[in-house]
């Protein structure tokens, strides 16, 4: 890779079926792609975004019938719609592709001619099922009872028709190759899960339709369109820039990183991969694979309905109070659960109560005591230059943990970002400068801390600019700062604020949010505790603590030989690791249980199960309708760390 590639950062985001309006699931996937595109144009990298829409599905045709328009146009007004939603949402930079586009439809049209060319594409016909709103085929094995969807439990509809199919078997091999490089896919479980399906072993792939007439035609065969995955994938290859005419000419190819949720990474990092290795084209680098946002237990959709809209959010806290939710909330990776007063109370105590309470206090103090200019310091007192390292060694983690050598923690960096905040605020509320400011000639004594705790607040705008950069910029003006926070380096955030600089006037940024009082009859005042009326099963604090419960760690893990359900593991325990055996193999694949972090009952007496030893339990929910889910812990943890 030459010097200029190296410093080339090419990610995106699914494009979406623009069939409804972009809902807060959509936005999460955009916003995390913008935060890691800010973040990498803050530390010097020219950065690509792309986003898109995906128009020629099934079910774009039959919400336009339904809309009473032409396929094309309303595909036209929906596009608006999301252009809109990435403005008020504060998306950077983007390149946008639409899949009815001539320049995608002429790159899907010569990509697959080559494919068909090497015999890599066959004639055959297709039977099977169809679920319209995932468009996606499925085998009478996979569908659940009733003919439903696996995926998002809607009833299917069968087809029997002519189609061609790409020869996926063809690259068994290749794939478990690509699949056993440990960063392709990222969270690890989800590389686990992705490889063992493919050594399940590989069938062909559909990739046309000639049932239907809406989408790009295959060129060697009009009576077909191509089916809309396999289009929509070639959009990251438009986007890119590449140009098929001259294939020499640079452009952004390969992506280092495919955004997406645990809906699609089958496509993304098995059929992709395939079809670029057929063509000659080096693969995407990495895929991102986070979880859904659920409410309450059902997943958001466009199709189900939203309970809460995107601009409801925002009305109430902002496009960066959204932001930070979706950051800071849930670690990449896992499920979260979103309500208004999840959102409402990360906005009120972490930028509010921590954040905006700091800015504050600095300014104010700033002014009040020094006249609203920066002191010159004299020299520093121990305490801060302890403040300034405790905050400098937060803010350098929190910029490791956002890169890609950490996988975008976004959430562990923003903890530490928060801890170096709540440290000034503590040091604010022991050094108490209010009492000395009472005495001038003491105040010298201070012009240090101010200086470091002015050094902080601009620091923090500059780590937080690519989560929160209406802020960050707000702050950024308030600090007396000019020029825009953005076009810093990350690496600034660690220069000094220029003494006997002016600041500006302090003005809330994050107001309080006071969410309407849910609708309930009030509860009587009654005495907290009252003992009778206890329900039986009450136990003490004590006897909880007797079940000792651990962070553990999956090593590695296989099936009982002669048992349907049984998965014997070893495990990380932080004491040497132990083995253990669960009745989860009809619900988890025990490669996709390797690093996984749980909790597991210790100090449950050994017991042998079909002859194996089992030396702890793992702990795991399951409904009424037979599904399990294991509980996991939200981050890596040290091993043998207590859960209670
Ligand atoms: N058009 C395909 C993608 C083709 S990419 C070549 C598609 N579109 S979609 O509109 O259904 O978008 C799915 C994506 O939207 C998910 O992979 C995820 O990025 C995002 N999300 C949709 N609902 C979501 C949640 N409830 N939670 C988290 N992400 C969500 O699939």
């Amino acid at each position: 890779m030459d010097d200029q590639r190296a410093k080339r950062f090419y990610l995106t985001t699914p494009i979406y079926y623009v069939n409804a309006r972009p809902h807060l699931g959509t936005a999460y996937t955009t916003i995390i792609a913008d935060i890691i595109a800010r973040f990498m144009r803050m530390q010097g990298y020219e950065v690509l975004l792309v986003t898109g829409s995906d128009e020629n599905s099934q079910k774009i045709v039959e919400a336009a019938q339904a809309a009473g328009k032409d396929p094309l146009a309303f595909c036209d007004e929906m596009a608006q719609l999301y252009y809109e939603a990435w403005r008020e949402l504060g998306i950077s930079l983007y390149e946008y592709v639409r899949t009815t586009e001539e320049r995608h439809r002429q790159l899907v049209q010569h990509f697959f001619s080559r494919l068909y060319e090497k015999d890599d594409i066959y004639q055959g016909s297709y039977s099977g099922h169809y679920c319209t709103p995932c468009e996606t085929f499925y085998t009478d094995k996979e569908l659940l009872e009733g003919g439903l969807c696996p995926k998002c439990e809607r009833p299917t509809h069968e087809v029997a028709e002519e189609a061609y199919f790409f020869r996926l078997s063809n690259y068994q091999e290749y794939l478990e190759n690509e699949l056993s490089t440990t960063d392709f896919v990222i969270p690890e479980f989800r590389r686990n899960e992705m490889l063992s399906r493919v050594r399940e072993g590989l069938q062909d792939v559909c990739i046309s339709r000639s049932s239907l007439k809406w989408g790009i035609p295959l060129p060697w065969d009009e009576g077909h369109v191509f089916y809309v995955w396999v289009d929509a994938l070639l959009a990251y290859l438009t986007g890119s820039g590449y140009d098929f005419t001259q294939p020499e000419k640079p452009c952004s190819w390969p992506a280092q990183l495919n955004l997406m949720a645990k809906d699609i990474p089958w496509f993304h990092a098995v059929i992709f991969p395939a079809m670029l290795k057929s063509y000659g084209l080096p693969r995407v680098e990495q895929m991102l694979v986070h979880g859904y946002w659920l409410y309450g237990t059902g997943k958001m959709s466009k199709s189900r309905g939203q309970t809460i809209t995107p601009r409801e959010v925002i009305d109430l806290v902002g496009a960066d109070g959204l932001r930070y939710f979706y950051a800071r909330e849930v670690p990449l990776g896992l499920d979260g659960s979103i309500s208004l007063e999840a959102i409402v109370n990360r906005y009120n105590y972490d930028l509010g109560n921590d954040l905006g309470n700091l800015l504050n206090r600095v300014l104010t103090m700033t002014h009040k005591y020094f006249g609203g200019v920066v002191p010159e310091v004299v020299e520093y007192r121990d305490s801060d230059l302890e403040l300034r390292e405790a905050v400098q060694q937060s803010l350098r983690e929190a910029v490791k943990l956002y890169g890609r050598g950490e996988g975008y923690q976004l959430s562990r960096a923003l903890e530490e970002v928060f801890a170096a905040v709540r440290c000034c605020n503590q040091f604010v509320d022991t050094r108490k400068p209010w009492v000395l400011g009472k005495q001038p000639d003491k105040l010298s004594e201070f012009a240090g801390a101010f200086c470091v705790l002015l050094d902080s607040v601009r620091a923090f705008a500059v780590v937080l600019t690519p989560v929160i950069p209406h802020a960050a910029q707000a702050i950024w003006e308030q600090i007396g700062l000019s020029g825009k926070v953005e076009d810093c380096a990350m690496e600034d955030a660690f220069s000094e604020y220029p003494r006997g600089g002016r600041i500006g006037e302090a003005q809330p940024i994050f107001p309080r949010v006071e969410l309407a009082a849910p609708e309930e009859p009030p509860v009587a005042d009654e005495p907290k505790e009252k003992e009778a009326e206890m329900p039986e099963n009450v136990i003490e604090f004590n006897d909880f603590m007797k079940v000792e419960i651990i962070a553990a760690k999956v090593l590695s893990a296989e099936r009982v030989e002669g048992a349907d359900k049984l998965i014997k593991m070893k495990v990380d325990d932080g004491a040497g690791g132990r083995w253990m055996v669960a009745g989860i193999a009809p619900w988890y694949e025990p490669e996709a249980l390797v690093g996984m972090c749980l909790p597991i009952v210790a100090n449950l007496r050994p017991a042998k199960i079909r002859g194996e030893l089992s030396e702890g339990m793992l702990l795991a929910a399951q409904d009424d309708a037979g599904n399990l889910a294991l509980v996991l812990l939200d981050k890596d943890i040290a091993p043998g760390s207590r859960v209670k």
